[in-house]
Parts: structure tokens; sequence; C-alpha cells
């Protein structure tokens, strides 16, 4: 098998909010299968970042009192601890207000305008008078042109369903002043989007998109493909455009360039070549997953764009529909607005991801999270099935043949690893639904191999002792391949399962049975999910107006003189996998006096840490260093997110807490001995 070398992203969420389920599902869509080519042993990367500009972010910093910098920071902090939570492992979590997103905005801008792609004409907008600015769409209310109803949005009704434009409004009013909007004329820009239409409909012919999207796609084409409007006018928090005092960039052009910028930020960081995957002619892959709302940009603008600066188009993008809960839109008031956060301070975020994954396949379908179905799902399937298998086999390997396993059935092992292939198939073609039936189906028959064989019985009677150690092995090689398969959804669970079966789960490994082996005690793995755990986020969640951007943290200890801790083995200690990681990123926690939030490149991916080292160091000081860290702690829930690690200090405390040479020499994912 080649090896690949592919390039992933998802959507940049807007840095104005905190994150909610449904930006979960995609960024746990995306994560699944990246990690999915990354156990394949593909080389994948995979990088998203905050979307910083725009009108929207500009007015909360206002509304807060605070600049839109701090803002973006804040948010961007939060993101990063939310999406760790949920084990999204991003290689890289950028912002499109950096120094390598104003470089490509403004590369693409010349080279698009160099080659007459860029049209400049005057428009009519809405302006108020009051608060001085031209008003997005979205901040005009007034009554629907076509039903009379009152109160709708400038660019569509909520309840006859028209879509017209702000002028059209009745008696229309500024959102943001009450005043009422004057009509003023101004410069604006224009991406010349018709030009590339030839182009685009090759590209989406070449199997890039999903079928509703090509279709969408033509559609679009016979409506024939209009003008684009990518400047707005001071105020405006982004970048303004070269040679055009008060002209900005608008907030869409440059989002997608994020995800250039991201990769340019990890490419300087990692020595990865940028142009191996951007250019022309490049052989890697680039893949774009985005939710339905946003294919408009990311199916014509964004090839287009691309094409037109010379760079090259991406090879697919994959649209997913929306999240609904117990059947309906999320809602505030049923409390199925569910925040990343208040989901992560309730319950396991691999209860989530497990669920989702059952649910999702190609196609551009809403998913429904069913919170009775998400009980009864993750504890039969999970706990019921996949987990049982091991714990119904590790205590007899435990107990009575010092961990060793021997004697399994090759059989019926060699059964459930030829499912590898048609696995894969479903992963690769984000049919996660169908993996999941596939792997329950065989957790089934590992199931009942053991009901038939019933180990317990058969421990009664000593003449059987070789047999309770071959149908207990076949168990525990059965749990491997399944936990194997379950490694892209399951990350944390497939370490613990690591931990036990003392071994590294790789889908090469597959083939290749234990044999005569020896495991760890066993622990347990994952614990049931409790319905009244998922009441209570749901009570959480109706309360939840504004949720904070990082919910206070649990205070630290401080830490008196200590005595030593009681003696441990030199196995116990050879358990503790230390790694060196470089601080790819550091923020403060709010409200936090100790911790500061770490998010680590061990070499194989970022990890979100918290440490307490804040009286010794600022964040700023920390990006770049090397710490060592414990890589293989299981991750923990701490109040304002989860842990994924440990970082190791030395020293008394206050300004002298020790961490490792700048200058070492030590790379990422270097093993400490
Ligand atoms: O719709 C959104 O949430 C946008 N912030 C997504 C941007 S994706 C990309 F184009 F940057
Ligand atoms: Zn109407």
């Amino acid at each position: 098998m080649a090896t690949r070398r592919i390039l992933v992203t998802s959507a940049l969420p807007y840095a104005n909010g905190p994150l909610h389920l449904g930006h979960m599902v995609e960024q746990i869509q995306t994560d699944i299968w990246v990690r999915f080519q990354k156990l394949r042993g593909h080389e994948c990367h995979y990088v998203c970042a905050s979307d910083a500009h725009g009108t929207p972010i500009m007015l909360k910093a206002e509304q807060e009192g605070i600049s839109p910098e701090a803002l973006i920071e804040r948010v961007q902090a939060a993101h990063r601890a939310d999406s760790g939570g949920f084990l999204v492992g991003f290689d890289n979590f950028h912002t499109t207000h950096s120094p390598e997103n104003r470089h490509y905005t403004e590369l693409f801008y010349e080279r698009l305008l160099a080659a007459g792609y860029i049209a400049r004409r005057p428009i009519q907008q809405a302006y108020d008078p009051v608060k001085n600015l031209f008003l997005p769409d979205r901040y005009i209310k007034g009554g629907c042109p076509r039903c009379s109803a009152a109160d709708q949005y400038g660019d569509s009704c909520e309840a006859c369903g028209a879509t017209y434009g702000p002028t059209d409004l009745k008696n229309p009013v500024s959102v943001l002043s009450g005043a009422t909007p004057v009509t003023r004329e101004s410069e604006h820009f224009f991406f010349r989007l018709g030009a590339f239409e030839q182009m685009l409909r090759e590209w989406t012919a070449g199997a890039s998109v999903q079928p509703e999207i090509a279709n969408k796609l033509n559609e679009w084409f016979e409506q024939g493909l209009q003008d684009w409007d990518i400047s707005r006018d001071a105020p405006y928090f982004g970048f303004e455009i070269p040679r055009e005092p008060g002209k900005y960039f608008y907030v869409w052009l440059e989002a997608p360039i994020g995800y250039m910028a991201s990769a340019q930020d990890y490419c300087n960081r990692t020595g990865l070549s940028f142009d191996d995957f951007w250019k022309v002619d490049s052989s890697a892959e680039l893949h774009h997953f985005i939710g339905k709302d946003i294919a408009y940009f990311h199916t014509l603008f964004w090839p287009a764009m691309l094409h037109g600066a010379g760079y090259r188009r991406p090879t697919a993008v994959h649209c997913h529909g929306f999240l609904t809960v117990n059947g309906q839109k999320m809602s505030k008031s049923r409390g199925t607005f569910v925040m990343a956060r208040t989901y992560l301070e309730h319950l396991d975020p691999e209860y989530f991801r497990y669920y989702i994954a059952g649910k999702l396949g190609p196609a551009v379908e809403d998913i429904d999270l069913n919170l009775e179905d998400f009980v009864l799902r993750v504890n039969a399937d999970l706990v019921g099935k996949v987990v049982n298998i091991a714990s119904r086999c590790a205590g007899f390997i435990g107990k009575r043949f010092e961990g060793r396993l021997g004697g399994a059935d090759a059989a019926l092992v060699a059964e459930l690893s030829a499912a590898a292939d048609a696995v894969a198939a479903h992963y690769e073609q984000r049919e996660y639904a169908k993996a999941m039936r596939v792997v329950m189906g065989l957790a089934d028959r590992a199931n009942q191999y053991i009901d038939q064989e019933k180990p317990w019985q058969l421990a009664k009677d000593p003449a059987q002792e070789s047999r309770v150690q071959a149908v207990c092995s076949t168990g525990i090689e059965l749990f491997r391949i399944l936990m194997t398969y379950l490694k892209p959804v399951l990350p944390a669970m497939a370490i613990r399962a690591e931990a036990f079966l003392q071994t590294t789960l790789t889908w090469g490994g597959l083939s290749a049975p234990l044999g005569a082996h020896t495991v760890a005690n066993f622990t347990p793995l994952m614990n049931r999910v409790d319905m009244d755990k998922v009441n209570a986020m749901i009570e959480a969640s109706k309360s939840n107006t504004v949720p904070a951007a990082v919910a206070a943290p649990a205070a630290v200890p401080a830490s008196p003189a200590l005595p030593i801790a009681p003696e441990i083995s030199i196995d116990d200690f050879a358990k503790i996998d230390l790694r060196v990681a470089r601080v790819a990123a550091a923020a403060h926690v709010e409200g936090a006096d100790k911790l500061i939030q770490l998010t680590l490149d061990l070499g194989d991916g970022e990890r979100n840490v918290f440490a307490g080292i804040k009286s010794a160091y600022a964040p700023e000081a920390l990006v770049g260093r090397l710490v060592v860290v414990v890589a293989n702690l299981a991750p923990r829930k701490m109040r304002f997110g989860v842990s994924q690690g440990m970082v190791l200090a030395a020293g008394p405390g206050g300004k002298e807490i020790f961490l490792l040479e700048p200058d070492s020499g030590a790379q990422p994912g270097m093993q400490v001995k």
C-alpha cells in the first residue's frame, strides 16, 4: 500500500462564541477520518484555525468593552480546550488573524487582480447613521416585503421563507442602534466567479463532491455564477486591502485562505514543505470537511480562488448535515442547545464520539442525537459488548496464568481480522455507521464464543486449565482486534486497552496475534452512561444563556513538603511513557492563578494539557519550548477541560520551576529513558 500524503481541514469556527455539539459532530467526523488514515500508516495532517475577522466579532468585542484581539484570543483558547476535550487531535490550530493569513490573502488578491479577476464598482448599501457603519443584512430588521410579518431579518423571512435584499424591508431599522438605515453608495471589489465556470464544471465532474452537492452545483451553474462582493468598508476587523485605504477584505474571502495559513504555520514548525501540499501539480490530497450551509463557499469560490491564484484545487469537499436533538432543531429553551463545554462537564467525550460515528454516513443528511437511544446504544455496544469481552476473560488470565496468553483459537481470531479491509473501506468512504455495524457484529460473534465456551464453568474443572487459558486468550485476541477497529473513534479507550494489552494497536498488527504474550492487570475501560447525567446536562443547558468561554477552574492545592509516596517497582515505573513535546501554543486559563493551558506537539498530533506552571512562565514565553510529558496518562477531566497528559517540571515552585533546556536538541515524540 503506497503511503498517501493527506492534508485535512474542518471548518474554521468563528471566534465569537463557544463551540456546541453541532461543531463537535464535524470535528469528530474529521478527526475519525484523520486518525484512521494515520492508523493505516498514511501521512495525514489535520489543520484548523479560528475564523477571527468580521463585523460580528468587532461588535461583540465592543459590547464586552475589550479589543477584538483580546476576544479572539480568549475564544481561541476555549475552542482549543473544547476540541481537545472531545479528543479532536488537530495537528495545528491557528488563527486567520495571523501574519501567514495576511500574506496569503494579499498574495491571492494581487494574483487575481493581475489576472483580471477582480472588478470594482459602486454599490448602494444600508448604512447606520448613528453607529456610522454599513450594515450587513443580518443587522437590519423590518417587515417582510411579501407577507408583511414584522421583525424579519434583512435577507430572508422566517414566516414565509421569502428571500430578498435589506432595502426591500418595510420600515427597516438597524439592530444595532434602532435608527432607520439610510442608503449610501460605496465602491466595492468583486471576484469574477463567472470566469471560472468551465473549470468548476470540470472539477465538479471529477468526483470531488457528493452527488447531492454536484446536483446543487449544476443548479447554481444553470442560474449563472454571479460576481462575488469581496470587500467591506471601514470600520471592519480584518485585513485592509493593499493600496485601498478604508477597504477591507470580506471575512469569507480570507477564511478559507486560513486553511493555508494554518498549514504554513504548521510547516514552519515541522519543516514540512508547504508547496508539496499546495502547488498546482501536487500529488498530495487536500480534503475539506464542512457543513452543508457553507458548500457554496467551498465548492465554487474556494476552488476558483485557488485556481485563479495558481494553487491546486481540493481533492474533495465532504459536506455533512446538521445535528438535531430528539428529532428537533437544537433549542435553548428545551436545553438541547448543548455547548461542548457543558457536555464535557457531565459526560465522557467518547460516548458522543461513538454515538455520532454510529450515525454518520457519506450523505449530506442531518443526524439526530436521541438522548434515550444515546444511553442505550453506548451502554449496549461499548460497555455491554466490547468491554465485556475483555472483562469476562481478563480475570482468569490475570489470576490463573499471571497474565500469560496462550492457545488462542487461530481460526476465530483470523475470522475477525479478515474484516479489516471491509472496515477500512467503510472508514475511507466516511461510512462510519457501516463500520460500527460490522464491528458490533464481530463483537457479538466474540461474545457468543465466550457464552458457548463458558470459561467460568471450565474453570471449576482442574483438568480444563489449558482450555480456560485458550478460551480467555481467544477472547482477549478478539478484543484487541475490535479495539484496533475502534481506535479512530475511541482514542482514549484505545490507550487504556493498549496499557492492558501491553501492545500498540496498529492496522498492520491486526493480522499478527499476540500469541504467547503477557497482559497487564485489567482495569475498567469505560463506565456505563447514566441517564441522570444526561438529564443534568440538559438542565444545565437550559440555564446556560451565555456560556462562559472558559469555565472557572478548580482550585489547585499548594504543594506542602510531601512525604515520599509508597514504593513502586521498576515495572510500575516502566509503564510511564515519557516523551519530549514542543509547546505549540500556550494560553491563560481564565480565573486560574496557577494553570496554563498548553497545546503540545508530540510529533504525532496535538494534545491539550493543563500545567500548574504559571508562577514561573508567561504563556508567550513557553511557545516553541520543549517539555517532558507523561504521554500515556489517561485523559483526566478537569473542571475547565480534559488534560491529555502531564508536563514534568522540577523545582521548589514560585519562579523556580524548571523545564527542559530550550536548545537541548531533543525532538517532539522522542522517548525519554
Ligand atoms: O460558517 C462558519 O462557521 C465559518 N466560520 C466557517 C469558515 S470555514 C473556512 F472557510 F474558513
Ligand atoms: Zn414573509
